[in-house]
């Protein structure tokens, strides 16, 4: 009997990494033998009212709402009014897709969640991790994808993958590759948690 799965999108910005779960997963037959048939994104959330993301996903024909963090007085009353909102889908799993915000108890005890990190987590938690791997003596770069806990970029890690610096790199290609790595593991990462 096919069984249907629901995911909530979390994001900020571009929306690159929304637009590849999407693409490559919003209502896609999987394997007949996995588990799950077909996965469904009930929403995408933004926090962000100008994010270009916004436009993607509306393209896309995936619910979209925006939750500007800006009009809540402090970060629990944010998260409470996301936390209803997530409710509200029903999803099995809640997918942090470049999402930009530090979360408190009220949405890290209620919520489960995986995030998206462009480092070789423990290395490099937190902001700017592109630009601190990539000026670090490290020879190697990577993508990692976490459950979300209280603590930021430590949950238990779900799947990572690394890549070689090259001689020549800049922080562009540095970028693109990370790009790259991460509009596949994403999608991998969510398939392999409701899929198998
Ligand atoms: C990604 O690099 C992700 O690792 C970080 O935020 C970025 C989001 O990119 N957490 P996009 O909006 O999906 O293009």
């Amino acid at each position: 009997m096919s069984e249907v799965k629901k995911i909530v999108i979390l994001f900020s910005g571009s929306g690159t990494n929304l637009e590849s779960i999407i693409t490559k997963l919003h209502k896609k037959a999987q394997r007949s033998s996995e588990k799950c048939h077909s996965i469904e994104v009930a929403a995408a959330i933004c926090n962000v009212p100008t994010a270009l993301g916004i436009e993607k996903a509306t393209r896309l024909h995936v619910p979209t709402v925006v939750l500007d963090h800006k009009l809540f007085d402090s970060r629990e009353a944010f998260d409470t009014k996301l936390v209803e909102l997530i409710n509200s889908y029903e999803p099995d799993l809640v997918v942090m897709a470049g999402f930009m915000r530090i979360l408190t108890p009220v949405f890290t005890s209620n919520v489960k969640a995986i995030n998206l990190h462009p480092s070789l987590l423990p290395k490099f938690k937190g902001a700017k991790a592109i630009e601190r791997s990539f000026e670090s003596d490290d020879t190697q770069g990577g993508v990692s994808v976490h459950f979300v806990t209280e603590e930021l970029d430590a949950g238990e890690l779900i799947l990572q993958e690394s890549f070689e610096k090259s001689a020549d790199e800049t922080l562009e290609s540095f970028e693109a590759k990370i790009k790259e790595i991460e509009h596949e593991i994403l999608p991998n990462a969510i398939k392999k948690l409701l899929c198998s």
